[in-house]
Protein backbone atom coordinates (compact mmCIF):
# COMPACT_ATOMS: atom_id res chain seq x y z
CA UNK A 1 0.00 0.00 0.00
CA UNK A 2 1.45 3.13 -0.87
CA UNK A 3 1.51 6.16 1.62
CA UNK A 4 -0.42 8.78 0.74
CA UNK A 5 1.12 12.19 0.28
CA UNK A 6 -0.98 15.27 0.37
CA UNK A 7 -1.14 17.09 -3.05
CA UNK A 8 -1.65 21.09 -3.18
CA UNK A 9 -4.13 20.47 -5.99
CA UNK A 10 -5.66 23.32 -8.16
CA UNK A 11 -8.47 22.94 -10.33
CA UNK A 12 -9.35 25.41 -13.21
CA UNK A 13 -13.52 25.04 -13.25
CA UNK A 14 -16.14 24.09 -11.18
CA UNK A 15 -19.04 22.65 -13.37
CA UNK A 16 -20.32 19.22 -13.67
CA UNK A 17 -16.49 18.04 -13.85
CA UNK A 18 -14.75 20.71 -12.09
CA UNK A 19 -16.51 20.32 -8.92
CA UNK A 20 -16.81 16.84 -8.78
CA UNK A 21 -13.14 16.90 -9.14
CA UNK A 22 -12.51 19.08 -6.42
CA UNK A 23 -14.54 17.03 -3.70
CA UNK A 24 -13.48 13.95 -5.00
CA UNK A 25 -9.72 15.62 -5.14
CA UNK A 26 -10.31 16.21 -1.22
CA UNK A 27 -12.18 12.49 -0.63
CA UNK A 28 -8.87 11.47 -1.65
CA UNK A 29 -7.20 13.30 1.18
CA UNK A 30 -5.35 16.31 -0.89
CA UNK A 31 -5.42 20.08 -0.70
CA UNK A 32 -7.57 21.66 -2.82
CA UNK A 33 -7.95 25.27 -4.30
CA UNK A 34 -11.24 25.72 -6.92
CA UNK A 35 -10.79 28.32 -9.22
CA UNK A 36 -13.74 29.52 -11.00
CA UNK A 37 -14.71 32.81 -12.96
CA UNK A 38 -18.37 32.44 -12.81
CA UNK A 39 -19.00 34.68 -9.73
CA UNK A 40 -22.12 33.67 -8.59
CA UNK A 41 -21.34 29.65 -9.38
CA UNK A 42 -18.11 30.24 -7.64
CA UNK A 43 -20.35 32.11 -4.42
CA UNK A 44 -22.86 29.21 -4.30
CA UNK A 45 -20.16 26.27 -4.53
CA UNK A 46 -18.48 28.34 -1.54
CA UNK A 47 -20.98 28.32 0.41
CA UNK A 48 -21.78 24.81 -0.21
CA UNK A 49 -24.43 25.05 -2.75
CA UNK A 50 -24.44 23.24 -5.97
CA UNK A 51 -25.03 25.09 -9.02
CA UNK A 52 -26.51 22.16 -10.29
CA UNK A 53 -27.80 18.66 -9.64
CA UNK A 54 -26.18 15.53 -9.07
CA UNK A 55 -26.66 12.66 -6.59
CA UNK A 56 -24.29 13.15 -2.92
CA UNK A 57 -22.21 16.26 -4.29
CA UNK A 58 -23.55 19.27 -2.11
CA UNK A 59 -22.82 16.57 1.22
CA UNK A 60 -19.36 15.70 -0.39
CA UNK A 61 -18.88 19.38 -0.76
CA UNK A 62 -19.69 20.71 2.34
CA UNK A 63 -17.92 18.33 4.18
CA UNK A 64 -14.30 19.33 2.61
CA UNK A 65 -15.39 23.12 3.06
CA UNK A 66 -16.19 23.07 6.38
CA UNK A 67 -13.14 20.96 7.06
CA UNK A 68 -10.90 23.63 5.13
CA UNK A 69 -9.37 21.11 3.01
CA UNK A 70 -11.24 22.52 -0.09
CA UNK A 71 -11.62 26.40 -0.63
CA UNK A 72 -12.53 28.21 -4.12
CA UNK A 73 -11.46 31.43 -5.43
CA UNK A 74 -10.79 33.54 -9.11
CA UNK A 75 -7.19 34.27 -8.39
CA UNK A 76 -4.67 32.69 -10.49
CA UNK A 77 -1.86 34.11 -8.74
CA UNK A 78 -2.69 32.33 -4.98
CA UNK A 79 -3.02 29.57 -8.01
CA UNK A 80 -0.21 29.56 -9.12
CA UNK A 81 1.47 30.39 -5.63
CA UNK A 82 0.42 27.54 -3.62
CA UNK A 83 -0.19 24.82 -6.12
CA UNK A 84 1.54 22.04 -6.88
CA UNK A 85 -0.61 20.18 -9.72
CA UNK A 86 -2.92 21.80 -11.64
CA UNK A 87 -6.00 20.17 -13.19
CA UNK A 88 -7.57 21.51 -16.15
CA UNK A 89 -11.55 21.45 -16.25
CA UNK A 90 -13.19 24.05 -18.01
CA UNK A 91 -15.63 23.85 -21.18
CA UNK A 92 -14.66 22.93 -24.66
CA UNK A 93 -18.06 23.40 -26.19
CA UNK A 94 -18.70 23.16 -29.65
CA UNK A 95 -17.60 26.02 -31.91
CA UNK A 96 -21.02 28.01 -33.00
CA UNK A 97 -21.71 27.55 -36.34
CA UNK A 98 -18.97 24.38 -36.76
CA UNK A 99 -18.41 20.86 -35.88
CA UNK A 100 -14.90 21.49 -33.96
CA UNK A 101 -14.59 22.10 -30.04
CA UNK A 102 -13.71 25.25 -28.81
CA UNK A 103 -10.88 25.09 -26.91
CA UNK A 104 -10.91 29.13 -25.80
CA UNK A 105 -11.40 28.54 -22.16
CA UNK A 106 -8.50 25.84 -22.18
CA UNK A 107 -6.35 27.88 -23.95
CA UNK A 108 -7.19 30.79 -21.53
CA UNK A 109 -6.05 28.94 -18.14
CA UNK A 110 -2.77 28.10 -19.71
CA UNK A 111 -2.37 31.76 -21.06
CA UNK A 112 -3.15 33.08 -17.25
CA UNK A 113 -1.44 30.52 -15.36
CA UNK A 114 1.97 29.74 -17.02
CA UNK A 115 2.98 33.27 -16.49
CA UNK A 116 2.97 33.36 -12.84
CA UNK A 117 4.87 29.80 -11.92
CA UNK A 118 7.18 30.43 -9.92
CA UNK A 119 8.64 26.47 -9.63
CA UNK A 120 8.43 23.50 -12.10
CA UNK A 121 4.61 22.22 -12.12
CA UNK A 122 2.40 19.50 -13.75
CA UNK A 123 -0.76 20.46 -15.78
CA UNK A 124 -3.28 17.63 -15.68
CA UNK A 125 -5.72 18.86 -18.57
CA UNK A 126 -9.43 16.72 -17.77
CA UNK A 127 -11.70 18.63 -20.45
CA UNK A 128 -12.07 16.82 -23.04
CA UNK A 129 -10.25 18.11 -26.22
CA UNK A 130 -9.39 17.09 -29.78
CA UNK A 131 -6.48 14.97 -30.58
CA UNK A 132 -2.86 17.00 -30.29
CA UNK A 133 -4.27 19.99 -28.30
CA UNK A 134 -1.51 18.34 -25.59
CA UNK A 135 1.34 18.65 -27.83
CA UNK A 136 0.04 22.62 -29.15
CA UNK A 137 -0.06 23.80 -25.73
CA UNK A 138 3.00 21.95 -24.68
CA UNK A 139 4.61 24.06 -27.27
CA UNK A 140 3.02 27.10 -26.31
CA UNK A 141 3.84 26.56 -22.20
CA UNK A 142 7.27 26.65 -23.47
CA UNK A 143 6.84 30.10 -25.16
CA UNK A 144 5.15 31.25 -21.59
CA UNK A 145 7.03 29.47 -19.31
CA UNK A 146 9.50 31.95 -16.85
CA UNK A 147 13.29 30.94 -16.86
CA UNK A 148 14.26 28.15 -15.18
CA UNK A 149 10.50 27.28 -14.45
CA UNK A 150 9.45 23.61 -16.07
CA UNK A 151 5.85 23.46 -16.40
CA UNK A 152 5.03 19.78 -17.66
CA UNK A 153 1.79 19.16 -19.67
CA UNK A 154 0.00 15.63 -19.41
CA UNK A 155 -3.97 14.53 -20.08
CA UNK A 156 -6.14 12.90 -17.44
CA UNK A 157 -9.27 12.39 -19.65
CA UNK A 158 -12.23 12.12 -17.76
CA UNK A 159 -14.88 9.70 -18.04
CA UNK A 160 -17.19 10.30 -15.27
CA UNK A 161 -21.06 9.97 -16.06
CA UNK A 162 -23.73 12.61 -14.73
CA UNK A 163 -25.94 11.17 -12.09
CA UNK A 164 -23.06 8.91 -11.25
CA UNK A 165 -20.04 11.44 -10.73
CA UNK A 166 -19.06 10.82 -7.47
CA UNK A 167 -18.30 7.05 -7.59
CA UNK A 168 -16.88 7.44 -11.36
CA UNK A 169 -14.75 9.34 -9.64
CA UNK A 170 -13.48 7.42 -6.92
CA UNK A 171 -14.34 4.17 -8.50
CA UNK A 172 -13.38 4.76 -11.86
CA UNK A 173 -13.39 2.11 -14.12
CA UNK A 174 -9.59 3.06 -15.34
CA UNK A 175 -7.67 6.40 -15.29
CA UNK A 176 -5.99 7.31 -18.45
CA UNK A 177 -2.63 9.41 -18.53
CA UNK A 178 -1.18 10.54 -21.70
CA UNK A 179 2.14 11.86 -20.91
CA UNK A 180 5.88 12.50 -22.24
CA UNK A 181 8.27 9.67 -21.17
CA UNK A 182 10.81 10.62 -18.72
CA UNK A 183 8.65 13.47 -16.90
CA UNK A 184 7.51 13.70 -13.94
CA UNK A 185 3.78 13.41 -14.96
CA UNK A 186 3.50 10.26 -14.22
CA UNK A 187 5.18 9.73 -11.15
CA UNK A 188 2.94 12.64 -9.67
CA UNK A 189 -0.53 11.29 -11.04
CA UNK A 190 0.35 8.21 -9.54
CA UNK A 191 0.39 10.10 -6.02
CA UNK A 192 -2.62 11.88 -6.58
CA UNK A 193 -4.57 8.42 -7.21
CA UNK A 194 -2.59 6.56 -5.41
CA UNK A 195 -5.58 5.56 -2.93
CA UNK A 196 -7.80 4.22 -5.69
CA UNK A 197 -4.79 2.72 -7.91
CA UNK A 198 -4.45 0.37 -4.68
CA UNK A 199 -7.68 -0.41 -4.68
CA UNK A 200 -7.43 -2.17 -7.84
CA UNK A 201 -8.00 0.27 -10.35
CA UNK A 202 -6.27 -0.07 -13.96
CA UNK A 203 -3.86 3.02 -14.69
CA UNK A 204 -3.10 3.27 -18.30
CA UNK A 205 -0.33 5.41 -19.46
CA UNK A 206 0.67 6.16 -22.70
CA UNK A 207 1.56 8.88 -25.17
CA UNK A 208 -0.38 12.00 -25.05
CA UNK A 209 -2.49 11.61 -28.55
CA UNK A 210 -3.22 8.13 -27.40
CA UNK A 211 -4.74 9.32 -24.42
CA UNK A 212 -6.65 12.21 -26.04
CA UNK A 213 -8.53 9.79 -28.36
CA UNK A 214 -9.40 7.14 -25.41
CA UNK A 215 -12.01 9.68 -24.47
CA UNK A 216 -13.36 11.06 -27.99
CA UNK A 217 -13.31 7.50 -29.09
CA UNK A 218 -15.10 6.04 -25.46
CA UNK A 219 -17.64 8.21 -26.42
CA UNK A 220 -18.03 7.74 -30.14
CA UNK A 221 -17.99 4.34 -29.15
CA UNK A 222 -21.24 4.42 -27.01
CA UNK A 223 -22.70 7.15 -29.32
CA UNK A 224 -22.50 4.46 -32.00
CA UNK A 225 -23.92 1.63 -29.76
CA UNK A 226 -27.31 4.03 -29.21
CA UNK A 227 -27.32 5.07 -33.14
CA UNK A 228 -26.80 1.18 -33.99
CA UNK A 229 -29.95 0.19 -32.06
CA UNK A 230 -32.32 2.87 -32.95
CA UNK A 231 -31.25 1.81 -36.04
CA UNK A 232 -32.45 -1.67 -35.63
CA UNK A 233 -35.69 -0.18 -34.40
CA UNK A 234 -37.01 1.56 -37.84
CA UNK A 235 -36.62 -2.21 -39.21
CA UNK A 236 -38.15 -3.40 -36.75
CA UNK A 237 -40.77 -1.12 -36.80
CA UNK A 238 -41.12 -1.22 -40.58
CA UNK A 239 -41.74 -5.68 -40.36
CA UNK A 240 -43.62 -5.70 -37.03
CA UNK A 241 -40.78 -7.21 -35.03
CA UNK A 242 -40.31 -5.96 -31.01
CA UNK A 243 -36.83 -4.32 -30.56
CA UNK A 244 -37.23 -4.23 -26.95
CA UNK A 245 -36.86 -8.39 -27.48
CA UNK A 246 -34.36 -8.07 -30.53
CA UNK A 247 -32.15 -5.47 -27.94
CA UNK A 248 -32.34 -7.98 -25.00
CA UNK A 249 -31.53 -10.83 -27.03
CA UNK A 250 -28.77 -9.27 -28.55
CA UNK A 251 -27.36 -8.01 -25.33
CA UNK A 252 -27.02 -11.37 -23.74
CA UNK A 253 -23.61 -12.02 -26.49
CA UNK A 254 -20.27 -11.22 -24.31
CA UNK A 255 -19.00 -9.46 -27.26
CA UNK A 256 -21.91 -7.07 -27.67
CA UNK A 257 -22.99 -6.36 -23.88
CA UNK A 258 -26.55 -5.24 -23.04
CA UNK A 259 -25.86 -1.68 -22.02
CA UNK A 260 -26.93 0.92 -24.82
CA UNK A 261 -29.04 -0.90 -26.24
CA UNK A 262 -32.47 0.86 -25.32
CA UNK A 263 -34.00 1.99 -28.71
CA UNK A 264 -35.36 5.42 -28.48
CA UNK A 265 -35.44 8.77 -28.30
CA UNK A 266 -31.70 9.01 -28.73
CA UNK A 267 -28.82 10.42 -26.71
CA UNK A 268 -27.97 14.15 -25.94
CA UNK A 269 -26.49 16.55 -23.20
CA UNK A 270 -23.21 17.97 -22.96
CA UNK A 271 -20.68 15.69 -24.29
CA UNK A 272 -21.85 12.94 -26.79
CA UNK A 273 -23.57 15.45 -29.10
CA UNK A 274 -19.96 17.73 -29.45
CA UNK A 275 -17.44 15.12 -28.53
CA UNK A 276 -18.86 12.94 -31.61
CA UNK A 277 -19.08 16.43 -33.54
CA UNK A 278 -15.41 17.22 -32.98
CA UNK A 279 -14.01 14.12 -33.01
CA UNK A 280 -15.27 14.09 -36.44
CA UNK A 281 -13.74 17.42 -37.24
CA UNK A 282 -10.76 16.34 -35.93
CA UNK A 283 -10.56 13.44 -38.68
CA UNK A 284 -11.93 15.10 -41.25
CA UNK A 285 -8.70 17.91 -40.70
CA UNK A 286 -6.23 14.68 -40.53
CA UNK A 287 -7.44 13.21 -43.09
CA UNK A 288 -9.37 10.41 -41.44
CA UNK A 289 -12.54 9.77 -43.94
CA UNK A 290 -13.83 6.41 -42.41
CA UNK A 291 -14.23 8.33 -39.15
CA UNK A 292 -15.77 10.88 -40.56
CA UNK A 293 -18.36 8.45 -42.69
CA UNK A 294 -19.32 7.08 -39.71
CA UNK A 295 -20.17 9.64 -37.10
CA UNK A 296 -21.96 11.72 -39.59
CA UNK A 297 -24.31 8.81 -40.00
CA UNK A 298 -24.44 8.21 -36.55
CA UNK A 299 -25.08 11.90 -35.55
CA UNK A 300 -27.82 11.87 -38.38
CA UNK A 301 -30.23 8.78 -37.04
CA UNK A 302 -29.67 10.12 -33.61
CA UNK A 303 -30.82 13.35 -34.57
CA UNK A 304 -33.26 11.63 -36.72
CA UNK A 305 -35.32 10.25 -33.47
CA UNK A 306 -36.61 13.66 -32.49
CA UNK A 307 -37.93 14.19 -35.28
CA UNK A 308 -39.87 10.60 -35.87
CA UNK A 309 -40.91 11.15 -32.20
CA UNK A 310 -42.96 14.37 -33.18
CA UNK A 311 -44.69 12.62 -36.02
CA UNK A 312 -45.71 9.52 -33.45
CA UNK A 313 -47.08 12.27 -31.19
CA UNK A 314 -48.63 13.91 -34.10
CA UNK A 315 -50.25 10.25 -35.06
CA UNK A 316 -51.15 9.85 -31.21
CA UNK A 317 -53.43 12.96 -32.04
CA UNK A 318 -55.31 12.15 -35.35
CA UNK A 319 -52.71 13.61 -37.64
CA UNK A 320 -52.55 17.01 -35.98
CA UNK A 321 -51.27 18.72 -33.01
CA UNK A 322 -52.39 22.47 -33.39
CA UNK A 323 -54.69 22.66 -30.40
CA UNK A 324 -53.65 19.37 -28.75
CA UNK A 325 -52.49 19.53 -24.96
CA UNK A 326 -49.51 17.61 -24.94
CA UNK A 327 -47.83 16.48 -21.25
CA UNK A 328 -44.22 15.91 -20.97
CA UNK A 329 -42.51 14.32 -18.58
CA UNK A 330 -38.86 14.73 -19.13
CA UNK A 331 -36.63 17.29 -19.58
CA UNK A 332 -32.97 16.67 -18.56
CA UNK A 333 -30.92 15.28 -21.42
CA UNK A 334 -31.10 11.95 -18.89
CA UNK A 335 -32.36 10.77 -15.38
CA UNK A 336 -30.46 12.06 -12.34
CA UNK A 337 -29.67 15.28 -14.11
CA UNK A 338 -30.74 18.53 -14.50
CA UNK A 339 -28.59 19.24 -17.43
CA UNK A 340 -30.95 20.36 -20.64
CA UNK A 341 -27.60 20.89 -23.45
CA UNK A 342 -28.99 19.28 -26.59
CA UNK A 343 -31.53 18.15 -24.37
CA UNK A 344 -33.76 15.44 -26.70
CA UNK A 345 -36.67 16.02 -24.85
CA UNK A 346 -36.86 19.84 -24.78
CA UNK A 347 -36.09 19.58 -28.33
CA UNK A 348 -38.99 17.16 -29.41
CA UNK A 349 -41.33 19.54 -26.83
CA UNK A 350 -40.26 22.74 -28.38
CA UNK A 351 -40.72 21.18 -32.36
CA UNK A 352 -44.63 20.63 -30.61
CA UNK A 353 -44.90 23.94 -29.53
CA UNK A 354 -44.09 24.83 -33.06
CA UNK A 355 -46.41 22.43 -34.84
CA UNK A 356 -49.48 24.32 -32.32
CA UNK A 357 -49.94 22.21 -29.10
CA UNK A 358 -49.83 23.74 -25.93
CA UNK A 359 -46.51 22.03 -24.32
CA UNK A 360 -46.72 21.15 -20.03
CA UNK A 361 -43.50 20.11 -18.96
CA UNK A 362 -42.42 18.17 -15.60
CA UNK A 363 -39.16 17.21 -14.72
CA UNK A 364 -37.99 16.33 -11.08
CA UNK A 365 -35.04 18.58 -11.15
CA UNK A 366 -34.85 20.34 -14.48
CA UNK A 367 -37.15 22.53 -14.57
CA UNK A 368 -35.11 26.42 -13.85
CA UNK A 369 -32.63 24.99 -16.82
CA UNK A 370 -35.32 24.20 -18.71
CA UNK A 371 -37.49 27.67 -17.98
CA UNK A 372 -34.45 29.43 -18.84
CA UNK A 373 -33.76 27.52 -22.22
CA UNK A 374 -37.39 27.38 -23.70
CA UNK A 375 -39.22 29.75 -21.49
CA UNK A 376 -42.69 29.86 -23.78
CA UNK A 377 -43.13 26.07 -22.77
CA UNK A 378 -45.55 25.78 -19.67
CA UNK A 379 -44.06 23.93 -16.47
CA UNK A 380 -46.32 22.60 -14.01
CA UNK A 381 -44.69 21.22 -10.75
CA UNK A 382 -45.68 17.34 -10.73
CA UNK A 383 -46.30 14.90 -12.87
CA UNK A 384 -50.19 14.85 -12.19
CA UNK A 385 -50.49 18.60 -12.85
CA UNK A 386 -48.65 18.12 -16.22
CA UNK A 387 -51.27 15.47 -17.41
CA UNK A 388 -54.32 17.38 -16.46
CA UNK A 389 -56.22 17.55 -19.34
CA UNK A 390 -53.52 16.22 -21.77
CA UNK A 391 -54.65 14.88 -25.21
CA UNK A 392 -51.23 13.03 -25.25
CA UNK A 393 -48.57 12.00 -22.11
CA UNK A 394 -45.28 11.44 -23.74
CA UNK A 395 -42.02 10.64 -21.58
CA UNK A 396 -39.13 11.71 -22.89
CA UNK A 397 -36.77 11.33 -19.85
CA UNK A 398 -36.64 7.93 -17.98
CA UNK A 399 -36.43 9.02 -14.71
CA UNK A 400 -37.61 6.47 -11.95
CA UNK A 401 -40.61 8.75 -10.86
CA UNK A 402 -42.21 8.02 -14.79
CA UNK A 403 -42.05 4.04 -14.69
CA UNK A 404 -43.51 3.98 -11.11
CA UNK A 405 -46.36 6.03 -12.19
CA UNK A 406 -49.85 4.50 -11.99
CA UNK A 407 -51.86 4.54 -15.04
CA UNK A 408 -55.29 3.90 -13.84
CA UNK A 409 -54.78 6.80 -11.46
CA UNK A 410 -53.11 9.28 -14.49
CA UNK A 411 -55.69 8.02 -16.67
CA UNK A 412 -58.49 10.11 -14.50
CA UNK A 413 -56.47 13.21 -14.97
CA UNK A 414 -56.05 12.95 -18.97
CA UNK A 415 -58.56 13.93 -21.57
CA UNK A 416 -57.74 11.11 -23.67
CA UNK A 417 -55.63 7.90 -23.00
CA UNK A 418 -52.42 8.28 -24.81
CA UNK A 419 -49.37 7.55 -23.93
CA UNK A 420 -45.99 7.63 -26.04
CA UNK A 421 -42.96 5.74 -24.30
CA UNK A 422 -39.93 7.72 -25.57
CA UNK A 423 -37.71 5.72 -23.83
CA UNK A 424 -39.62 2.48 -23.45
CA UNK A 425 -39.21 2.31 -19.52
CA UNK A 426 -42.84 1.92 -18.98
CA UNK A 427 -44.70 -1.21 -18.26
CA UNK A 428 -46.47 -1.46 -21.84
CA UNK A 429 -49.31 -4.20 -20.21
CA UNK A 430 -49.94 -1.97 -17.09
CA UNK A 431 -50.70 0.86 -19.23
CA UNK A 432 -52.87 -1.11 -21.44
CA UNK A 433 -54.54 -3.02 -19.06
CA UNK A 434 -55.48 0.12 -17.54
CA UNK A 435 -56.77 1.62 -21.09
CA UNK A 436 -54.47 3.64 -22.38
CA UNK A 437 -52.99 3.59 -26.64
CA UNK A 438 -49.21 2.99 -25.98
CA UNK A 439 -47.41 3.92 -28.75
CA UNK A 440 -43.34 3.97 -28.46
N1 LIG B 1 -20.20 16.97 -17.70
C1 LIG B 1 -19.75 15.73 -17.83
O1 LIG B 1 -20.44 14.77 -17.55
C2 LIG B 1 -18.36 15.49 -18.38
C3 LIG B 1 -17.84 14.18 -18.34
C4 LIG B 1 -16.56 13.96 -18.86
C5 LIG B 1 -15.86 14.99 -19.44
N2 LIG B 1 -16.42 16.24 -19.49
C6 LIG B 1 -15.63 17.32 -20.11
O2 LIG B 1 -15.22 18.18 -19.05
C7 LIG B 1 -15.16 19.53 -19.52
C8 LIG B 1 -16.01 20.41 -18.63
O3 LIG B 1 -17.34 20.00 -18.77
P1 LIG B 1 -18.48 20.51 -17.77
O4 LIG B 1 -19.71 19.78 -18.13
O5 LIG B 1 -18.00 20.49 -16.37
O6 LIG B 1 -18.58 22.05 -18.25
P2 LIG B 1 -19.32 23.27 -17.54
O7 LIG B 1 -19.63 24.24 -18.61
O8 LIG B 1 -20.39 22.74 -16.64
O9 LIG B 1 -18.20 23.89 -16.57
C9 LIG B 1 -17.09 24.60 -17.00
C10 LIG B 1 -16.76 25.64 -15.91
O10 LIG B 1 -15.51 26.26 -16.21
C11 LIG B 1 -15.60 27.64 -15.85
N3 LIG B 1 -14.53 28.37 -16.55
C12 LIG B 1 -14.49 28.76 -17.86
N4 LIG B 1 -13.32 29.38 -18.12
C13 LIG B 1 -12.61 29.37 -16.98
C14 LIG B 1 -11.31 29.81 -16.62
N5 LIG B 1 -10.51 30.39 -17.52
N6 LIG B 1 -10.87 29.62 -15.35
C15 LIG B 1 -11.67 29.03 -14.42
N7 LIG B 1 -12.92 28.58 -14.71
C16 LIG B 1 -13.36 28.73 -15.96
C17 LIG B 1 -17.01 28.01 -16.29
O11 LIG B 1 -17.44 29.20 -15.69
C18 LIG B 1 -17.78 26.78 -15.84
O12 LIG B 1 -18.23 26.90 -14.50
C19 LIG B 1 -15.60 19.48 -20.99
O13 LIG B 1 -14.47 19.34 -21.80
C20 LIG B 1 -16.42 18.20 -21.04
O14 LIG B 1 -16.48 17.66 -22.34
C21 LIG B 1 -17.64 16.52 -18.96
Amino acid sequence: MTELNPLKVVVFGLGYLGATHAACMAELGHEVLGIEVDQLRREKIADGHLPFYEPGLSELLRKHLASGTLRVSDSYAEAAEWGEVFFIAVGTPQKKGESRADLQYVDSVVEQIVPLMNRDAIILGKSTVPVGTCRRLTDRIDQLANDGVHVELAWNPEFLREGHAISDTLRPDRLVLGCDPGGRAEKVTYQVYSRIIDEGVPFLVMDTASAEIVKAAANSFLATKISFINAVAEVCEASGADIKQVADAIGYDDRIGSKFLNAGLGFGGGCLPKDIRAFQARAGELGASSAVGLLREVDFINMNRRTRMVEIARRACDGNLLGKRVAVLGASFKPESDDVRDSPALNVAGQMQLQGASVVVYDPEAIDNSAKVFPTLDYAPTAQEACAGADLVMVLTEWKEFSRLNPTQLGSEVRKKAVVDGRMCLDRRAWELAGWNYLC
